[in-house]
């Protein structure tokens, strides 16, 4: 960490944007000082009217996500190598990613808000519930697997934004689509930056850094709303409802999950990697392996077709 944390300063130059350049929420949304605010709320409403059933729901999934930032923040200040109490350079690079992430949940709540698609009571609901539950990533407070989870799902929601961002103008949403696309291209700077820590640790301790990717594989990367729920029902249900909407739609599928395994595997050249342990090589092996075993799988499976009601959407 402290070997990676020495460049940390170029790291957030490279991935991060200065904060008085950078896009706010407001940016994309209706002026509630100016005399045509209602118009554009109505407009805004009008342009959200094609979006399917499953759309919303996930949009709604997807906010709730970004919405329980506290979650992910207070996991990253709590890795080994990380100490609020006497800031270095990595509080540094945390405190700023989670600035510029907090202006996604922002924004998309904001706007579900004004769509009047949605019922916020329920969805507000889900969001306390799911920052209050936390969730277990199964990263520990190892920075290597921290780094490969953030890695994978850096990439896994600029997939998904960039998804509904395309979704949104087919029905017709261009604002929709205009939000997603900014968000999902954070998403994608951010996933660079963590792959580039992996990339330097991979030089300096390549055996560790290999045992904590399979051990991640293994585990398989959980979505950090795996804990989603709503009212009245159980715990991770509506998750499974929430992810199932989300492969019927294409937002984020089983072969996204794969497709990313894959490219981190060539962005990581891990094919290559040497000065390896036994242990070390035996990973590399088990990893270079795993996509055309996952593929296997996935043409097994079936995503069930039936819409779930969710207690998030009003219309
Ligand atoms: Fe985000
Ligand atoms: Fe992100």
């Amino acid at each position: 960490m402290r070997f990676v944390g020495e460049k940390i300063d170029a790291s957030i130059d490279a991935y991060l944007k200065p904060v008085e350049t950078n896009w706010q929420p407001a940016d994309f949304l209706p002026d509630t000082t100016r005399e045509t605010f209602l118009d554009e709320v109505k407009q805004l409403r009008e342009s959200t009217r094609e979006l399917s059933y499953d759309y919303v729901a996930v949009l709604v999934g997807d906010t709730i996500t970004e919405e329980a930032l506290p979650t992910y923040e207070s996991w990253l200040m709590d890795m080994e190598g990380v100490n609020q109490a006497e800031p270095n350079s990595w509080t540094r690079w945390i405190r700023s990613w989670t600035a510029e992430e907090n202006r996604h949940g922002d924004l998309l709540n904001k706007f579900l808000y004004l769509s009047g698609r949605v019922n916020m009571r329920a969805m507000e609901v889900s969001t306390q519930y799911l920052i209050a539950d936390g969730f277990d990533i199964g990263t520990g407070r190892d920075p290597y697997r921290n780094f490969i989870y953030t890695s994978f799902q850096e990439l896994a929601t600029n997939v998904s934004h960039r998804r509904t961002a395309t979704l949104a103008k087919q029905a017709g949403c261009v604002q929709l689509s205009k939000i997603c696309g900014v968000i999902a291209s954070d998403e994608l700077r951010h996933a660079k930056a963590y792959k580039a820590f992996v990339s330097q640790i991979l030089e300096v301790d390549p055996t560790g850094m290999m045992l904590a990717f399979e051990d991640m594989m293994r585990k398989k990367i959980v979505m950090p709303a795996h804990f989603l729920r709503e009212t009245g029902v159980k715990i991770s249900e509506t998750f499974s409802h929430f992810s199932d909407a989300a492969q019927r739609l294409g937002v984020y599928t089983t072969m996204d999950y794969i497709e990313i395994a894959e490219s981190l595997l060539v962005d990581w050249n891990i094919e290559s990697v040497n000065d390896l342990s036994d242990a070390g090589q035996r990973a590399r092996d088990y990893l270079m392996a795993l996509p055309g075993r996952l593929r296997r799988v996935a043409e097994r499976t079936k995503v069930p077709m039936l819409e779930y009601p969710f207690s998030w959407i009003a219309a």
